[in-house]
């Protein structure tokens, strides 16, 4: 990567034909963890997330709500979507909407360009089309003619439209598929989107308009149709950094340092549309291809994917109102491989919470300010190091930094939270309370709180991306926040160097990091 490039991040943008659930949150926040370890690292980094308006599913939705698609969109974006990602505190810096007209322009001329260099043609589409997924179904997608994933019916299309050439980019995506193994992960991922590509039905061409509705952007040099809703969609990643502008014009300036997208964070669901659609869309367009498409697992509720339609969703707030925000955020990315799906288990999750976070994490932090209270008048003692556990923390965060940056969430934050363990066991080994019934071990006292001290320092930050206000809670007890300042600006790469708490940092006791947790009604 050029040292100036942006690392750039996109979730996919979601369909506002309904309110946000836990399945859309968990990849949002995989994506925030991963956007703000980045900024920890020192690097430029833009975070885009954003909805998908178009299309015959939300239309249809607004008309059984009495309202046009426009005002259902405005509704549905600002009373649910971006309230719900303020609330799980996702620092995106752009959220992009496919009706807007930065978005919509940009698609037009992409879709020009397209046709003048000859990948756009007209054909009829005689098939089966879902709703559900705004997709062209091949036969081997249905069961009994209806949706495997919806479970409903299929329409039956017939249609005079516009056809993109997909199929003479079947050799170009294998060859960069089996040279680069990174762009498509995880590995089951890569050899699904192999497969298909060189399965013996072989990928057809995607119509890429629709004629028998509205809802959408026109098609440039045809006003009758309207741009297929995956290809508008897909664009957005594009758009919304300045796809097509002027080199000299700020788009163009935010497209050289922005483009391609580093990764882009997707539910298996949706794999083929980022794998096989979208960098044959940029091949035509002779643009650089993402770095990564990663996709992960769902969450399943009863062993299916959980979802708003099966009435299965879990609005994220049901959750956050019992654990809160950080442990929601926690949570997900812990206890599921990132790549493989998992169930949402009530039980589970309490269980977590109660032992990693609110006696692993939360009463090492709670004990350490309380005898630095006790026994230090409130003042961090003297740096003293204890190279057992220095050491640990380099390991640590290499560990951690590898795991995290490979989105191997739950890699990651295992290695933190086992040296939250190692941490724990010191101070129980080293029983504090019993040294200071000594006057004339009070260096040795000292040394152990400082020690402890520093694992607590530690851990702060490289929970931090993931736990950004307990641990900013816990930045501003520790005193750190006076003597080191913010704790988002502190780099992943001075988290080892052991001594960084500056001795004399004034600890408050703040509030409960994890508080106790109320019995469910
Ligand atoms: N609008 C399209 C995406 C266009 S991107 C150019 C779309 N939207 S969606 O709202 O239906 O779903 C978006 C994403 O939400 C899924 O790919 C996935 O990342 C996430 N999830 C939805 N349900 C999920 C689960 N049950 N479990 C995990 N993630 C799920 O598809």
């Amino acid at each position: 990567m050029a040292s100036d490039k942006t690392f750039y991040l996109t979730t996919p943008i979601y369909y506002v034909n309904d309110a946000p659930h836990i399945g859309h949150a968990y990849t949002t926040v995989a994506g925030d963890v991963l956007t703000r370890w980045h900024r920890q690292k020192g690097e430029s980094v833009w975070f885009l997330t954003g909805t998908d308006e178009h299309g015959e599913k939300v239309m249809n939705t607004a008309a059984q709500n009495n309202v046009s698609p426009q005002e259902w969109c405005d509704k549905l974006v600002e009373e649910a979507w971006k309230p719900n990602w303020r609330d799980l505190n996702i620092a995106n810096d752009d959220f992009i909407r496919t009706t807007e007209p930065r978005h919509q322009e940009r698609v037009q001329k992409f879709l020009q360009g397209l046709k003048d260099k000859g990948f756009i043609y007209q054909g009829k589409y005689e098939g089966p089309y879902c709703i559900g997924c705004e997709e062209f179904k091949l036969p081997g997608d249905l069961d009994e003619g209806k949706c495997k994933v919806h479970g409903r019916p299929v329409e039956m299309l017939s249609e005079e439209n516009w056809f993109f050439k997909l199929s003479a980019f079947v050799p170009q995506l294998i060859e960069r598929y089996k040279s680069h193994p990174e762009a498509c992960e995880p590995t089951s991922a890569r050899n699904e989107v192999l497969a298909f590509l060189e399965s013996k039905e072989g990928v057809s061409d995607l119509s890429i308009s629709r004629s028998t509705f509205d809802w959408g952007i026109p098609v440039p040099w045809d006003t009758d149709q309207v741009i297929y809703v995956w290809f508008d969609a897909l664009l957005n990643y594009a758009t919304a950094v300045g796809l097509g502008d002027a080199p000299d014009s700020e788009g163009g300036k935010k497209f050289a340092q922005t483009w391609p997208a580093d990764v882009h964070l997707v539910g298996k669901d949706i794999l083929r549309f980022h794998a096989v659609i979208w960098p044959a869309m940029l091949m035509a367009a002779e643009l650089p291809v993402p770095g990564k498409v990663f996709a992960h697992g769902w969450l399943l509720v009863g062993g299916e994917k959980m979802s708003k339609s099966k009435l299965t969703g879990i609005a994220p707030s049901d959750i956050t109102s019992h654990f809160g925000v950080d442990a929601f955020r926690y949570y997900f990315l812990r206890a599921i491989p990132f790549g493989s799906d998992g169930s949402f288990s009530w039980e589970d999750m309490s269980a977590r919470y109660t032992s990693e976070l609110a006696n692993d994490f939360g009463n090492l932090a709670s004990r350490l300010i309380a005898m630095i209270e006790k026994y230090c008048d409130g003042k961090i003692p003297a740096v003293a190091t204890d190279a057992g556990l220095s050491g640990l923390l380099t390991e640590t965060v290499a560990k951690a930094d590898a795991a995290i940056c490979a989105l191997d969430f739950q890699g990651g934050i295992t290695a933190i939270m086992d040296f939250c363990k190692r941490a724990n066991g010191y101070v129980t080994e080293k029983e504090p309370w019993a040294i200071a019934k000594d006057p004339a071990r009070n260096q040795e006292l000292f040394d152990v709180l400082y020690n402890t001290a520093e694992c607590v320092r530690a851990l702060a930050v490289l929970l931090h991306p993931i736990m950004p206000a307990t641990t900013e809670t816990l930045w501003a007890a520790l005193g750190a926040q006076a003597t080191l300042g913010s704790i988002a600006l502190q780099k992943v790469a001075d988290i080892a160097t052991w001594g960084t708490l500056p001795a004399d940092s004034v600890v408050t006791k703040g509030a409960v990091l994890f508080p106790r947790l109320e019995e469910k009604q």
